[in-house]
């Protein structure tokens, strides 16, 4: 939520601020704005809504060589100008990412200040102002920050008449970039990737001081910190969008890809699978958690973790989860999942976990990132950079992830024999055959796109499926989609089935495929537009108006199979209706805020 840039050195910064807004723009994208130093000022430019707006207002040649730049997902008061970042305090100049939750607080204690926005920031930027009147210097007050501010924060800071970028972070992320011709702070490694791959991770309560030739880290104590730099290792093209009309599109693609770099070092031979996953034998019990679609994943890992691996599997919407009352087994293990490793609710039952000391392995997508480095043990899945703020290729990474932990499960209690490895070694030609699909698809997409109603039907492992592939539709094209259980229908969403309602129904479990078919019959009957996506024909042709047929494969990888199909559905309908596909309103790819 919210992406923060900043960059001091030889080169002119507005044009390299802007670059680093717009591969941030999937964090937030309500507002944007940029200060500068011209001549010797701090001025500031900043608009309502994308970058590009701000684009329009702000001269890129402007002779300034040190600057800080935010897009914006507005927590605390509407997305305008006046509340957008950033935001001047005296001497102080500041963005900022993530919640101060005292802010009301620090209010009265600031009561010589007025206000000109409603949100937390200002108030962060008047208390760095009022600390640095009585210190007179920066690394005083960031040393001290902590002791003052409740939440979270990634802050980058500039001071009138310094020459310096200051940049703290407690709970929401921010990299500190070095080249040779600057450094840079940023909140993810996209916005810099064009001028350096190398970076410094900031952890909590750390904090930093760029000039144009130097960076001193200093940790928590306020001690310099000699940690080392990480090297980006995947390439720039990836998060790039590379000629393709959205980045949405360009990462289904990227899955068969994906998908093999994430379970490549699993699947060569068992002692392979072995060596990464050794020790989940031992749990009795397994709580799968996460938000959104990761949490749907999780429903894809309870039900092949259950069936093959006999474990007990609970599966939980993080921000349930957190607040909810659980009874634990003695041996007891806690799945974290998320793309960003940054979700405020995932890393707080995380840390609930820790504290209660439960054992925790995470999934995460983002090296270093919060979550990932938190957890007992993670498991990174290797999508490379997501762009959308719809996921697609990491959710299809992580869902790999689970079906090879119930592999390995079912293996160890003989429920499946390691043959089936071989099955997970075609997946990146299944997964490409199925994005041939596309021609068909874009037409199933012309028949639905008008619609008001968009059902989606499945059993058991279906039905997971089903939930993910209806958000993906109604977050992307804004058109209302609800995923059922197909046994639930009848006890009342059938009463909004009418002439022609699109119906997609995946029916791919043989043991219930029956007991689909006849929910189908139901809705048919109601003339319903009924699209099925099934890995064997359907002998009564009445029962379908369009069939996606895909191959029959094993149930550990049809789910990724189907899951392609349902984006590029969600995909078409959102083109279709010329909805802003990579930022859909109102989302942010990175949720930050509980
Ligand atoms: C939907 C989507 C979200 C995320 C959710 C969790 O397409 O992307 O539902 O899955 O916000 O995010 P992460 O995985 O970063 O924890």
């Amino acid at each position: 939520m919210c992406g923060i840039v900043g960059y001091i050195g030889k080169d002119k910064c507005i044009p390299k601020i802007i670059k680093g807004l717009e591969s941030l723009e999937y964090r937030g994208y309500d507002s944007a704005g940029i200060a500068y130093k011209l001549n010797n000022d701090i001025e500031i430019v900043k608009e309502e809504g994308k970058i590009v707006n701000l684009k329009e207002l702000i001269n890129k040649d402007l002779d300034s060589y040190m600057g800080i730049g935010h897009t914006r997902w507005a927590t605390h008061g509407m997305p305008c100008t006046v509340n957008s970042h950033p935001h001047k305090v005296g001497k102080i100049t500041l963005v900022h990412n993530g919640i101060i939750e005292n802010y009301e607080k620090l209010k009265k204690y600031l009561k010589e200040y007025k206000w000109q926005s409603e949100t937390d920031s200002e108030v962060v930027a008047a208390l760095i102002d009022k600390l640095y009147q009585e210190d007179n210097d920066m690394l005083k007050v960031l040393a001290k920050l902590k002791d003052y501010l409740k939440g979270s924060y990634a802050l980058g800071v500039l001071v009138d008449g310094l020459d310096m970028i200051y940049a703290i972070r407690k709970d929401s992320p921010l990299i500190i970039g070095i080249s040779e011709d600057g450094n840079y702070i940023a909140s993810d490694v996209p916005a810099i990737l064009e001028y350096t791959k190398m970076y410094y991770l900031l952890l909590n309560d750390e904090y930093a001081v760029l000039s144009k030739n130097d960076v001193t880290i200093y940790d928590k104590d306020g001690k310099i910190s000699t940690k080392s730099l990480e090297v980006f290792e995947g390439s720039i093209d990836a998060a790039m969008k590379n000629g393709y009309d959205h980045y949405m599109l360009k990462e289904i693609e990227e899955q068969p890809k994906a998908v093999m770099e994430t379970i490549n070092e699993y699947i060569n031979s068992y002692e392979a699978l072995e060596e990464k996953l050794k020790g989940l034998e031992k749990y009795e019990a397994i709580d799968i958690v996460g938000c959104g679609s990761a949490y749907h994943v999780g429903l894809v890992g309870k039900y092949l973790i259950t069936k093959y691996g006999k474990v007990e599997v609970r599966t939980d919407i993080a921000s349930e989860y957190r607040y909810t009352e659980h009874i634990y087994r003695k041996k007891h293990l806690i799945i974290l999942i998320s793309q960003s490793g940054e979700t405020a609710d995932t890393l707080a039952v995380l840390r609930k976990a820790k504290e209660m000391g439960t054992q925790t392995l995470a999934i995460v997508n983002v090296v270093g990132s919060s979550i990932a480095r938190e957890a007992d043990k993670v498991l990174y899945i290797k999508a490379g950079p997501e762009i959308a703020v719809a996921t697609t290729k990491a959710y299809l990474c992580q869902m790999m992830i689970l079906s090879l932990i119930a592999l390995y499960l079912g293996i160890k209690n003989k429920s499946l024999s390691k043959d089936v490895l071989k099955e997970y070694k075609e997946l990146d030609k299944l997964i490409s055959d199925e994005l041939e699909n596309k021609e068909k698809l874009e037409k199933i997409a012309q028949l639905i796109y008008q619609k008001k109603d968009i059902f989606y039907l499945g059993r058991k492992l279906d039905y997971a499926l089903c939930l993910e592939a209806s958000l993906k539709l109604k977050e992307v094209s804004y058109l209302h989609s609800e995923a059922y259980a197909a046994g639930e229908l009848k006890h009342g969403t059938i009463s909004l089935i009418e002439d022609k309602t699109p119906v997609i129904s995946i029916v791919t479990d043989d043991d219930i495929r029956t007991k689909t078919l006849s929910n189908i019959k139901e809705v048919k009957a109601r003339k319903a537009l009924s699209i099925i996506i099934s890995n064997r024909e359907i002998d009564d042709k009445s029962l379908y108006d369009e069939l996606i047929l895909i191959p029959k494969v094993h149930e550990l990888i049809s789910g990724a199979l189907v899951m392609v199909n349902c984006q590029l559905i969600a995909y078409y309908v959102a083109k279709l209706n010329g909805c802003d596909i990579d930022k859909p309103r109102n989302l942010a790819k990175s949720v930050t805020v509980e």
